[in-house]
């Protein structure tokens, strides 16, 4: 059939099977091009579909020829209706990984679930052994607690007070106030039982029991600082709440992986267009002033350079992982720079409706978010018919 975008509030109904295969063979180049990453073998990535999860399964791939396992949670396609993206990004990803050699296995499932984790551990006994690096990429708005079937819902709002900024609707243009109310104490513990770090612990303690992490084991998953014009609804909002127990996540896990010498980091990574971000108010705006001038300053990066980064100049330099004071691994130093920052918040406060195009990166935001689902990617013919019914060649 003929697939087009179908937009609908911030997400697109379809997706485009070539758009993605095309999407990943880019990844696939870039990491290539930048030569051997002396990373883990064994990999392990939950969230590994979309945005920094998957660019985090290319790299160990492609940059390190690791065996990689994929958790996600896709929609398949059905007849006459497209699969949600990250299942034609898997599918041809695994598609290359096979053909280069790699071993790549999938399950699509929720990744709070027991069930999920138990059929991981039978796929990791029954093929791999053991893991040695273990990505933790998850953004949901829901998570369904195992152990006490309790369902929590995440919500992005401020705390202690009601936020008013600037904001952009992306498919439009029009930049407009929006006012948040703030969180009551049930939503933020809320949010942060569904984007704190108890689902990472959970994972790391299941493989734990089961031996089936090796000795030097790394663990990693990703955080958002960001700049003062969001820190009411991200870093000192609800999610913030999030991230800060994610962080702490980090050094709880570390110590239960003592014996194994093994070592649980965040990355604070940078914002980019995906499917999680453009859901947050604010943020959008922030994101198209931030891209015009880190691309003018020839410093704007993806996903995928992003993560190409984290493994070569952090994770695997062969000497210590560079830290922040507070622990963290940060490849948001480009965007947090003082210089970069300063202009942004020039920009801010002149934004409007009018001068955003010009001001603004706004057709990238665009272009970036059709890109998610496999629209407006160069060298896609989007007059040919294509066969939506795509499988996923690892799929468990
Ligand atoms: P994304 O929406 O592109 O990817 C989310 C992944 O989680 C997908 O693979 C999806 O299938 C999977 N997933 C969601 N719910 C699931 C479930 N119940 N079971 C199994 N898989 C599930 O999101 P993105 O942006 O790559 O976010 C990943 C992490 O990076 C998040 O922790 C986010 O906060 C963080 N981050 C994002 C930034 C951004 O600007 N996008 C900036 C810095 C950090
Ligand atoms: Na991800």
């Amino acid at each position: 059939m003929i697939i087009e975008p179908r937009m609908r509030g911030f997400i697109c109904l379809t997706a485009h099977p070539k758009g993605c295969e095309q999407n990943i063979i880019n990844q696939i180049n870039y990491i290539k091009s930048q030569g051997p990453i002396d990373g883990a073998k064994k990999v392990l990535v939950i969230g590994a579909s979309t945005g920094f999860g998957l660019a985090s399964r290319i790299t160990s791939a492609f940059g390190s020829g690791a065996s990689t396992i994929g958790v996600y949670f896709e929609k398949p396609p059905k007849e006459g209706k497209t699969a949600s993206p990250g299942w034609y990004n898997t599918a041809a990803f695994e598609t290359e990984a096979n053909k280069a050699g790699l071993y790549a296995k999938s399950i699509n499932g929720d990744a709070f679930s027991n069930e999920v984790k138990q059929q991981t551990i039978d796929l990791i006994k029954a093929d791999l052994g053991q893991i040695d690096l273990i990505i933790y990429s998850l953004a949901s708005p829901v998570r369904t607690n195992p152990n006490t079937g309790i369902t929590h819902r995440s919500v992005l709002k401020p705390i202690g007070g009601s936020f008013t900024n600037k904001t952009v609707d992306f498919h439009t243009g029009i930049v407009s106030d929006v006012s948040i109310e703030p969180a009551n104490e049930e939503e933020i513990e809320n949010t942060i039982a569904v984007m704190g770090g108890e689902d990472w612990g959970m994972w790391i303690d299941a493989l734990k029991a089961e031996k089936l992490l090796a000795d030097g084991f790394t663990t990693v998953a990703y955080s958002y600082i960001g700049p003062a014009v969001t820190e009411a609804v991200y870093r000192k909002g609800t999610i913030g709440m999030a991230k800060n127990h994610l962080e702490a996540t980090a050094f709880t896990i570390t110590d239960k992986l003592a014996d194994l010498k093994g070592k649980a980091y965040v990355s604070v990574n940078k914002a980019l267009v995906t499917q999680a971000s453009s859901a947050i108010p604010v943020i959008p705006l922030y994101i198209s002033l931030l891209y015009k001038i880190m691309k003018e300053e020839g410093i704007h990066e993806g996903c995928i350079e992003q993560i190409g980064r984290l493994f070569k100049d952090r994770l695997y330099t062969n000497g210590d992982v560079p830290v922040d004071q507070e622990g963290r691994i940060r490849i948001d130093d480009w965007e947090m720079r003082d210089d970069v920052q300063a202009r942004v918040a020039t920009l801010w406060k002149d934004a409007t409706t009018e001068n955003l195009p010009a001001i603004g990166d706004l057709a990238g935001y665009k272009t970036d978010f059709l890109n998610l689902f496999g629209f407006d990617v160069a060298g896609v013919n989007y007059q040919a018919d294509v066969n939506e019914m795509v499988d996923v060649p690892g799929l468990v």
